[in-house]
Formats: C-alpha cells, sequence, structure tokens
C-alpha cells in the first residue's frame, strides 16, 4: 500500500524505487533458497541434519517452511509489482 502511493506520487524517486526494487529481488531469492533448504530439511532430515551440524532439524525445518507462506506471497508480489513497473516506465539505469 505505502509503495503504491509512493509510486504515485513520485515519477522521479526512481532511485529509492531501484533500491527497493533490488532489495524485495534478493529476499524473493533468499525466500526461495530457504524454501528449497527447509523443505529438503523436512524430506531428507538424516542427510540435513548432519550437514548443518545439527542445527536445521527436522522440526525447526517444518516450522520455517509453514511460516515462510505468507512472506513469500508478499515478496512475490512486491516482486512482480517492481519488476512489470520497472519494465513499463523502462528508464534508463532502472535495470
Ligand atoms: C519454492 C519452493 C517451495 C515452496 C513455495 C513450498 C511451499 C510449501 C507449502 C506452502 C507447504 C504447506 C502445505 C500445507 O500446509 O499443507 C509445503 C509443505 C511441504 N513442503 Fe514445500 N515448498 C517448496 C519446496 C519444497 C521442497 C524442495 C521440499 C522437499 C524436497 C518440500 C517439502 C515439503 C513437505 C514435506 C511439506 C509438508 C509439510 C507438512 O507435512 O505439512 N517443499 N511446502
Ligand atoms: C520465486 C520466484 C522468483 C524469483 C526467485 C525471482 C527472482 C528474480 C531475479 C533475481 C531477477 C533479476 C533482478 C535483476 O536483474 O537484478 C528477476 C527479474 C525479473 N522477474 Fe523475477 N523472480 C521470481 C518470480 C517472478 C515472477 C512470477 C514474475 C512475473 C510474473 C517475475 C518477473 C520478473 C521480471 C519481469 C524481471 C525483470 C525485471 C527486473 O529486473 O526487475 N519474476 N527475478
Amino acid at each position: 500500500m505505502a509503495i503504491a502511493a509512493k509510486s504515485k506520487k513520485g515519477g522521479n524517486a526512481s532511485g529509492a524505487m531501484r533500491a527497493a526494487r533490488k532489495a524485495v529481488h534478493l529476499l524473493v531469492v533468499l525466500a526461495t533458497i530457504l524454501y528449497l533448504v527447509t523443505g529438503l530439511g523436512i524430506t531428507e532430515f538424516r542427510t540435513v541434519e548432519p550437514l548443518t551440524g545439527g542445527l536445521l532439524t527436522k522440526t525447526l525445518s517444518f516450522q520455517l517452511h509453514n511460516a515462510l507462506l505468507y512472506p513469500f506471497i508478499v515478496l512475490l508480489a512486491l516482486h512482480i509489482f517492481f519488476a512489470l513497473r520497472a519494465k513499463r516506465t523502462g528508464a534508463p539505469g532502472e535495470r
């Protein structure tokens, strides 16, 4: 909501928009990796537990895997919003 409002106001806020877009890219990639790792932490816990020094237990994997749902949806929505907006405005340096 706040971001949509910002984009309406500032046609010239490309620096901040670009930084936000990059941050969302990074987070959406991290969330995806975490999804894959914790997913494997549930199904392959006999391998993943020792590999992570006993840190990523099956229980923790399960909790993280489930907790990721809403943040992931929000991040993906933001990512698509920013990506399509960057494409539409096509400002040089926006990439
Ligand atoms: C981007 C990748 C992934 C996404 C978005 C994702 C998403 C989800 C979601 C939303 C659920 C909850 C389903 C429910 O509540 O019934 C779930 C459950 C599960 N996922 Fe994933 N997942 C991903 C990757 C993986 C991978 C790579 C594995 C394993 C190889 C995995 C294993 C599981 C298992 C075993 C469950 C069931 C947990 C339970 O018993 O409730 N996931 N996943
Ligand atoms: C888990 C899913 C996804 C991940 C991890 C992901 C990640 C990324 C990354 C890392 C970039 C490159 C950013 C850069 O050039 O610095 C990118 C660009 C892009 N993505 Fe995704 N993406 C995902 C899903 C999607 C979906 C579902 C859509 C569209 C419906 C989409 C549309 C785009 C577009 C249009 C770009 C290029 C524009 C830009 O650089 O902002 N992505 N994505």
